[in-house]
Order: structure tokens, then C-alpha cells, then sequence
């Protein structure tokens, strides 16, 4: 039987899934996590499906190995074209397996906004997994997603809150299918991070959108799921978090805090070879 006591396993392309890490970290304190950026294969948004599904398979299972209970695809484009496959591999193991667009999209379904925006990856925007999760959920208005492929690119570079990712922001939302939006998406993991930007987009302009990011919703969800299956700890865990990346640089190191809001030290983990 799985053993209660172990970590959390959370993935991602890079290291903006720190931003659900970090919320799984607040509302799951007892917890423990191993967290794996895979910064060799950085971005996952334009990459082909076969790719982005080979990637994530491997972490998933090297996650597994490490003993980890569950597995939560901290990754929009991940989430997109690997959910079904992982859920369907490990969750008939008694391993849960967590998406991050399936929170938002039931959040967002039960609304009754006329019109729904999403900002996302390239891939993630392609796969159509947005309007049709939210559509599946019920939803009748309309959904419009919109590919951002500079956004992460720029996150990650720590271009934000500046006026080169205002431009670029701008340049984003004011394009056609984004107009008269009441809500929107944020469909990536790293857009936590210009968040106020994109809500100072809005307030200029004199629109009222809510903002949807899903690192907030997926803790939620992670912790409920584990309570119910007895899986969550009374105590606090006897394991160390770990932050693996498979490629290390002093720029992704440098960034983490942006991301999970406190310094943590990034350890680099060749799973590539194995
Ligand atoms: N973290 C990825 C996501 O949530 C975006 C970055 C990438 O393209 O890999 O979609």
C-alpha cells in the first residue's frame, strides 16, 4: 500500500510551477515535496504532443520511484497532453495524479461570465483543453484562448513588472478575440507572476475582469483529495523537500525565489540518462 508518509511529487517545464508548489506548501504544511523542473527541455509550449507526453511520463515515473504518494503536473502544457495518460497509469496504483487546468475549469464553469479568455502556451492553447474542460463542465457562453509563447520565456528571464513586459503584456491582451472578456485565465504556470500586470492592463483600460491563476485552486484541490483518500499527514513529514532541475544554471537558481517566494536551493538531477 502507498505509504502515507511520502512526499508530494510536483513537476514542471521549468521552474514556474513553484508557484503551485508554494501553494501546496501553504495549505499542506505537514507535507513534504519533491519538485522537478525540467529545464533541459524548457519550454514544453512549443514542443510537439509526443515530446511533451515522453517528458512527462519519464518524471512521473522517476517521482514515483522516489517514493512520492502523488503526483501533481504543475504544468499547464503538461497538464494538457499527459493528465489522461498519467491519471490512467499510476491512479489504479493507488498514486493520485494532479492537473492544474481541471481546478480552474470546474471553478470557472460554474460562473456565468458571457465570455471566458485563456492565455497559455502554444501547445496548450492548440490542444483546445481549456474551452473543452470547461465546456465538459457544463459551461454554455463562450471560452477564447489566446497563445502567449513570449510570456514564460520572459518570466523566466525575470522580465516583469518593467516596462518590456508591459509592452509585451499589452500587445497580448488587446488583441481581437481577447476583447470583451469578464474573466481571464491565466494558463501557465509562471503568470502568477504578472498577474498585477495584467490586472493594471484592465484597470487602464477601464474593464472589469476577474483573474483566474490555478496555483491557488490546485492546493485546494490537492489537499481535499488527500484528506479523502487518508493520505494526508496528521504530523509533520520525516523527509527533506528536494528541488531538482535537470539542467542547472545561475539563472534558473536566481529565479526560484520570484517563483516559491522564499530562497530554496535548486539540486541538478540527470533522469535523462538512466
Ligand atoms: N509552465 C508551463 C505551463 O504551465 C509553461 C512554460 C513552458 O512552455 O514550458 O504551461
Amino acid at each position: 500500500r502507498m505509504d502515507s508518509n511520502g512526499p508530494i511529487g510536483i513537476f514542471d517545464s521549468g521552474i514556474g510551477g513553484l508557484t503551485v508548489a508554494k501553494a501546496i506548501k501553504e495549505h499542506c504544511p505537514n507535507e513534504s515535496i519533491i519538485y522537478f523542473g525540467d529545464t533541459a527541455h524548457f519550454p514544453y509550449g512549443d514542443k510537439a504532443p509526443y515530446s511533451i507526453r515522453h517528458y512527462s511520463h519519464t518524471i512521473a515515473e522517476y517521482l514515483v520511484d522516489r517514493g512520492c504518494k502523488a503526483v501533481v503536473i504543475a504544468c499547464n502544457t503538461a497538464s494538457a497532453l499527459s493528465f489522461k495518460i498519467l491519471d490512467k497509469k499510476w491512479s489504479k496504483r493507488g498514486i493520485p495524479v494532479f492537473d492544474v487546468v481541471q481546478p480552474v475549469a470546474d471553478h470557472v464553469s460554474k460562473s456565468d461570465y458571457k465570455k471566458v479568455g485563456v492565455i497559455a502556451t502554444k501547445a496548450t492553447v492548440k490542444s483546445r483543453i481549456y474551452p473543452k474542460s470547461i465546456q465538459e463542465h457544463g459551461f454554455k457562453n463562450k471560452v477564447t484562448s489566446l497563445a502567449t509563447p513570449l510570456l514564460a520565456p520572459m518570466i523566466e528571464e525575470g522580465f516583469f513588472n518593467n516596462n518590456i513586459s508591459n509592452t509585451i503584456i499589452d500587445a497580448y491582451l488587446s488583441k481581437s478575440n481577447m476583447a470583451n472578456i469578464n474573466a481571464i485565465i491565466l494558463g501557465c504556470t509562471h503568470y502568477p507572476i504578472i498577474q498585477k500586470e495584467v490586472a493594471a492592463y484592465y484597470k487602464k483600460k477601464g474593464k472589469e475582469v476577474d483573474i483566474f491563476n490555478s496555483a491557488e485552486l490546485v492546493a485546494q484541490s490537492v489537499k481535499a483529495a488527500l484528506e479523502k483518500s487518508n493520505l494526508d499527514l496528521k504530523q509533520p513529514s520525516s523527509f527533506d523537500d528536494h528541488f531538482y532541475v535537470s539542467d542547472l544554471t545561475e539563472s534558473f537558481q536566481k529565479s526560484t525565489s520570484i517563483f516559491f517566494g522564499a530562497e530554496i536551493k535548486l539540486e541538478k538531477m540527470d533522469i535523462w540518462r538512466v
